[in-house]
């Protein structure tokens, strides 16, 4: 399973969702490969973290806009359960690549409706991916979703009536999810009992029930 976490939008929870759900999965007992797909390198900066404080780690390893090349993830994808990708904003040429050999991509958005609008170009890239290759599949992932605060119209509300799937599961905006990166953890570790870790293992249930759909529509 190669799950890519994506959008042209900067700041929108990509990095801190990748690494909740490769610190969960790795928890689990998956063996996950975490692939930092942004120059800015977040996601290795939290694997060196997370050897500091002597944790066991997802393997982590950097890759860039040719990551679809056969020699690249294609190669090595096959030796893990949970194959992920975090993806940077604006670089649209990583994400393409990234969508070349993704089985879903995931794109965290945030809970309103100007953030719906401004994932109209991410759409654009997704769609132009699945012209390509039918058998990917796209979800949007709400987060940062702070309780009782909607105003007008959702960001679910527009994006499902625009035809766009958006996940059951919501992230909740929670200091768990800033405050577990500088540990080199994700919630699944940091906070077990706490609500960040509840969300991150609906998220994870509700991504793997996906895969497995999908999978056994191709078998049928
Ligand atoms: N669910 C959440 N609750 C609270 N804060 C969050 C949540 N998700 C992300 N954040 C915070 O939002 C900011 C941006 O998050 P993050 O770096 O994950 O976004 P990104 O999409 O990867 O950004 P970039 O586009 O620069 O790669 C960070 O300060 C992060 O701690
Ligand atoms: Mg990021």
């Amino acid at each position: 399973m190669i799950i890519a976490i994506g959008g042209q939008k900067g700041g929108t929870g990509k990095t801190t969702t990748t690494v909740a759900l490769a610190d969960a999965w790795h928890k689990a007992g998956k063996s996950v490969l975490l692939i930092d797909a942004d120059p800015q390198r977040s996601a290795m900066t939290w694997g060196d973290v997370r050897a500091e404080v002597g944790l066991d780690s997802p393997s982590i390893i950097a890759m860039g806009e040719a990551m679809h090349k056969r020699d690249q993830l294609p190669r090595l994808a096959h030796g893990f359960d949970v194959v992920l990708i975090d993806c940077p904003p604006r670089f649209g040429k990583i994400l393409r690549s990234a969508m070349m050999v993704a089985d879903l991509v995931v794109m965290p958005c945030g809970p309103s409706d100007v953030d719906a609008w401004a994932l109209a170009e991410t759409l654009d890239l997704v769609e132009e991916a699945q012209t390509l290759r039918e058998d990917l599949r796209s979800a949007v992932l709400i987060t940062r979703k702070v309780p009782r605060t909607t105003i007008g119209r959702t960001a679910r509300e527009l994006l499902a009536e625009g035809g766009h799937p958006v996940l059951k599961t919501e992230l909740g905006y929670r200091v768990a999810y800033q405050k577990c990166m500088g540990y080199g953890q994700g919630p699944a570790t940091f906070d077990q009992s706490g609500k960040a870790a509840r969300e991150t293992h609906k998220l994870i249930a509700e991504l793997e029930l996906l895969m497995n759909e999908e999978e056994a529509t191709h078998v049928a």
